[in-house]
């Protein structure tokens, strides 16, 4: 935990409220950095209202936005009924097991295993059943507990509400889809946009190119008309991904493939961040700061999710994330590039691409 003092000298917690019910409330670990790592074996601890283990994650990028924790539910134990304020989007790393979600109108079941991803509408109460007896489910949680917290700063109130949010159709099934193909022409924004609550395997699910961006296929995920949304992102590897920049809260989960990212602010500070070979890590971009995904081997899978969503959108920092900067948007093309910087980076990838034995694509434009 952290203690100041103010310019007077009088002792001052600077930490968030969030951070409080972390640290002090709940009595677990909330690590902290640009980036996290290994999160398939990271250390959980009990968290006994929800029935499960957890350890949180306060992502510097996440600017106190949404937030991150990972959680591990016991070989057949089922976690406490819970709900929330808050949406909340949860990612299977290992394990199977079911859910249910009690809507305003009915109960919904599904079963999810490794690689689902699933979202719980606002407020609805949800559990989370282990299907097997003998091994643990691991899965990640990114929700808006952070910023809705932060603002009441009152557990009751957040999580013993009864009010009734009409966020999904009564008649919806939670794998059900619709799907937005708002570009034909797949140059200028997302495709292949679905809005649904569940999906059964990410690795299952259809990508088409998305040429601003790149060499990946890419899907677009609207979640339980909530506020985060999701992208799973193919990528044939040894390329750069244009570097970009947009708006807070975007958690990049690396789940194969090698390479890193590297993130900057003009002028100022960089971080480089290693994708970890045998576990899955994620890095958060800082609010406007450039970053490029640079993949040093073949094939690489990424998952984002993040506070944007087209349909809910909380601010416009992601509007111009997939334009070129030469035509107003905030995508750099590698003749974008400042030149020293440009060659440094470039420069120190190629090495690397070559140092793993491979030779790396030419850069776009
Ligand atoms: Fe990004």
């Amino acid at each position: 935990m952290a203690t100041k003092t103010t310019h007077v000298g009088i002792p001052w917690d600077g930490r968030t409220a969030y951070e409080k019910w972390v640290e002090d409330d709940l009595k677990l670990d909330l690590h902290r950095g640009y980036a996290a790592t290994g999160l398939s074996k990271t250390p959980v601890r009990p968290w006994d209202a929800r029935g499960i283990n957890a350890a949180f994650f306060d992502i510097i990028g996440a600017e106190s936005l949404a937030g991150m924790y990972v959680a591990e539910l016991a070989p057949g134990k089922s976690s406490n009924p819970a709900r929330q304020l808050c949406d909340e989007v949860i990612y299977v790393i290992s394990g199977r097991g079911s859910a249910t979600v009690e809507t305003p109108t009915r109960t919904l079941s599904f079963e999810w295993g490794p690689r689902s991803l699933f979202a719980i509408p606002l407020n609805c109460k949800y559990r989370l059943h282990n299907g097997s007896g003998q091994e643990p489910v691991r899965y990640v949680s990114i929700n808006t507990i952070p910023i809705v917290y932060n603002l009441f700063r009152d557990p009751k109130f957040l999580f013993e509400c009864d009010w009734n949010f009409d966020r999904i159709a009564a008649s919806a099934e939670p794998a059900d889809a619709i799907v937005y193909q708002p570009d034909a022409s797949h140059t200028r924004t997302a495709v292949d946009l679905h809005e649904t609550m569940f999906v059964r395997d990410i690795y299952e699910t259809q990508r088409t190119a998305f040429v601003e961006r790149g060499a990946g296929r890419t899907v677009y995920l609207e979640l339980a008309n909530s506020v985060i949304s999701a992208h799973v992102a193919e990528n044939p590897g040894l390329h750069v991904n244009n570097p970009h920049r947009h708006g807070p809260s975007a958690f990049v989960f690396t789940l194969q493939g090698q390479g890193y990212t590297i993130m900057w602010r003009d002028g100022g500070d960089e971080v480089r961040y290693d994708w970890p070979q045998d576990d899955i890590g994620v890095v958060v971009p800082p609010n406007m700061w450039w970053h490029g995904h640079f993949f040093t081997g073949p094939k690489a899978m990424q998952l984002a999710v993040k506070l944007r969503s087209r349909k809910n959108p909380l601010n416009h920092l992601y509007d111009k994330s997939h334009k070129r900067v030469s035509e107003g948007g905030s995508v750099l093309r590698y003749s974008d590039l400042d030149p020293a910087l440009r060659e440094r980076i470039w420069g120190d990838y190629v090495a690397e691409v070559r140092r793993n034995g491979y030779e790396p694509n030419p850069p776009k434009g």
